[in-house]
């Protein structure tokens, strides 16, 4: 019954979420050219997520990994879970990286894909850059996980580092994004579903692999864990380094939804201007 519970509470509070959205949009956000690719729009709804390949150029890859130090200088974020999980995180300002991620966006039309992805206006809530060593246990978010129900919401991921089983891969289970009675069907344990579970419902996970310079894609409304490591031997296992930006209608929960404001208010200000 479970499953059905999740279902209905996706479905009613991401009709009410892109309603709130809609009444808000003014106020938050700027014009952008409404063109998107039909071809990578399907794509993305099919699986739940999008990886293109290498599309930072490598000369700025170089600049953008010598600034990655300062924002950990300047505004590293608390997190209670640093040490068990092994990662740390910080604030992305002005410069390189955010030039090649705006870059990104108007070439391949993203903010228009996103919106035509989720049938909704959306805000940008989230921009932070991740480090993460290997561990040699799953621990939270590297354990199947949907990020919310309450609210639509879409992730990008930049990798700085190259990607592959052995340093922090995001992975997904493909099709878990329509929200769909079968896709709510696994049991979580506070909130992570085990690899067991995932197994008896999907027959497939996919590795978001690639080079530094790749960006994903991804639906956070669908099942995904990351970042994961397969070797056994710590000594084959490499850090991961990766942007993430969050894209996300406004939910219905009046605390969140401020928090959801003030994050979006500046960091409109760093993607439109
Ligand atoms: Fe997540």
């Amino acid at each position: 019954m479970h499953h059905i519970k999740n279902y209905l509470k996706h479905h009613i509070h991401n009709s009410i979420s892109a309603v709130i959205t809609k009444f808000n949009y003014k106020k938050t956000f700027l014009k952008y050219p409404i063109h998107f690719d039909k071809q990578i729009l399907n794509q993305f709804k099919e699986k739940g997520f999008l990886v293109f390949p290498e599309v930072i150029p490598e000369n700025q890859l170089e600049l953008i990994k010598n600034e990655v130090p300062t924002f950990f200088r300047n505004s590293k974020l608390s997190d209670s879970n640093e040490i068990a999980y092994k990662r740390e995180s910080a604030e992305v300002s002005k410069g390189h990286l955010t030039n090649a991620i705006i870059e990104f966006i108007k070439n391949n039309n993203i903010f228009s894909l996103i919106e035509n992805y989720m049938n909704s206006k959306f805000l940008i809530t989230n921009f932070v850059v991740k480090i993460n060593h290997p561990t040699k246990e799953k621990m939270g978010p590297s354990n199947f996980h949907k990020d919310t129900y309450k609210h639509k919401s879409v992730h990008m991921m930049i990798y700085l580092t190259d990607v592959d089983e052995n340093s922090g891969c995001f992975t997904y289970i493909p099709k878990s994004n329509n929200a769909d009675l079968h896709s709510f069907k696994p049991t979580p344990i506070k909130k992570r579903i085990s690899d067991e579970q995932i197994s008896k419902f999907y027959k497939k996970t996919e590795w978001l692999k690639g080079k530094a310079g790749t960006i994903l894609l991804v639906d956070a409304n669908g099942l995904h864990a990351g970042p994961r490591w397969i070797d056994s031997n710590m000594d084959n296992l490499k850090s991961r380094t990766a942007v993430f930006v969050n894209f996300s209608t406004l939910p219905f929960d009046n605390k969140l939804r401020n928090f959801f404001y003030k994050q979006s208010s500046n960091l409109h200000k760093i993607f439109y201007s």
